[in-house]
């Protein structure tokens, strides 16, 4: 059986210059064989797309992005949605068809590999959390380091600058947000990054985004069963991973 790092690379998704795949393998190994229902946000080229068809050969796949991406696909096993995953509408509807496919109005894993903005990691977070299956995960990618923030990285929406490679796309696609909407108020707060927030999280194994409601951290919190996160002494790449673990 091929390895998630050579089908990755075969695909070429940057998952496999990242080092994400034995990370990757050793969380999601276990479903390989089963009739799973996976989604990832974030298609751009549709290689990771690609690369999970063949790793989950049962499974059903979600590909989700803000941009028009159906005609990368002729699988019956994949299913585009063009949609913004921020969006509690848009998450319903996903759900509503997922249920429509598979019977089954739940995800058992889930990849963020969308615009990587602190204020749509969170978000996307709060709103697909409830529908993750029981023992399912979530998990996060390129998280950027608050320490890189607090210098000035123009990573992921801190100077409103477009964003990483991607030919600019995941900046247009969610349309970017101001500093004002992942930092408090009119201040400059780092601890509302997405590294912040979940570095707190591993630590007190309770959630307080300011993203999300009151109600929605609380429910992450008393859900989480595990969280792991990975940075650069496990990955090749300066951006964290982070797997939360669904009771
Ligand atoms: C890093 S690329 C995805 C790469 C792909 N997963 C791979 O590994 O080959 C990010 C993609 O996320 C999409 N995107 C950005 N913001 C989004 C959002 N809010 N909802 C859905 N997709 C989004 C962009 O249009 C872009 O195609």
């Amino acid at each position: 059986m091929k390895t998630l790092e050579r089908i990755c690379e075969d695909n070429k998704t940057d998952k496999f210059q990242h080092g994400y795949c034995p990370v990757y393998d050793k969380y999601f190994n276990k479903y390989r064989d089963q009739e799973i229902n996976f989604v990832e946000i974030g298609v751009f080229e549709g290689n990771s797309i690609r690369a999970w068809l063949e790793y989950f050969p049962k499974a059903q796949i979600f590909a989700l992005d803000v941009y028009e991406k159906s005609h990368l696909f002729n699988d019956p096993r994949i299913h585009f949605f063009h949609m913004d995953a921020s969006q509690e509408d848009c998450i319903n509807n996903l759900m509503a068809e997922i249920a429509k496919i598979t019977n089954r109005k739940k995800i058992d894993l889930l990849v963020d590999d969308g615009s990587h903005f602190q204020y749509d990691q969170m978000n996307s977070l709060g709103y697909i959390f409830p529908f993750i299956e029981s023992a399912g995960i979530y998990a996060i990618e390129d998280i950027v380091y608050e320490r890189d923030l607090k210098s000035g990285s123009q990573w992921w929406g801190h100077s409103g600058e477009p964003h990483h490679s991607v030919a600019g796309e995941c900046h247009l696609g969610s349309q970017i947000r101001t500093d004002k909407e992942w930092l408090a108020g009119d201040e400059i707060n780092y601890e509302n990054c997405t590294d912040a927030t979940l570095g707190r999280f591993l630590e007190n194994k309770t959630l307080d985004s300011r993203y999300l409601t009151k109600s929605q951290n609380q429910y992450i919190s008393k859900n989480t069963k595990h969280i792991s996160i990975y940075d650069d002494s496990t990955l090749t790449c300066p951006s964290k991973l982070c797997f939360i673990s669904k009771k």
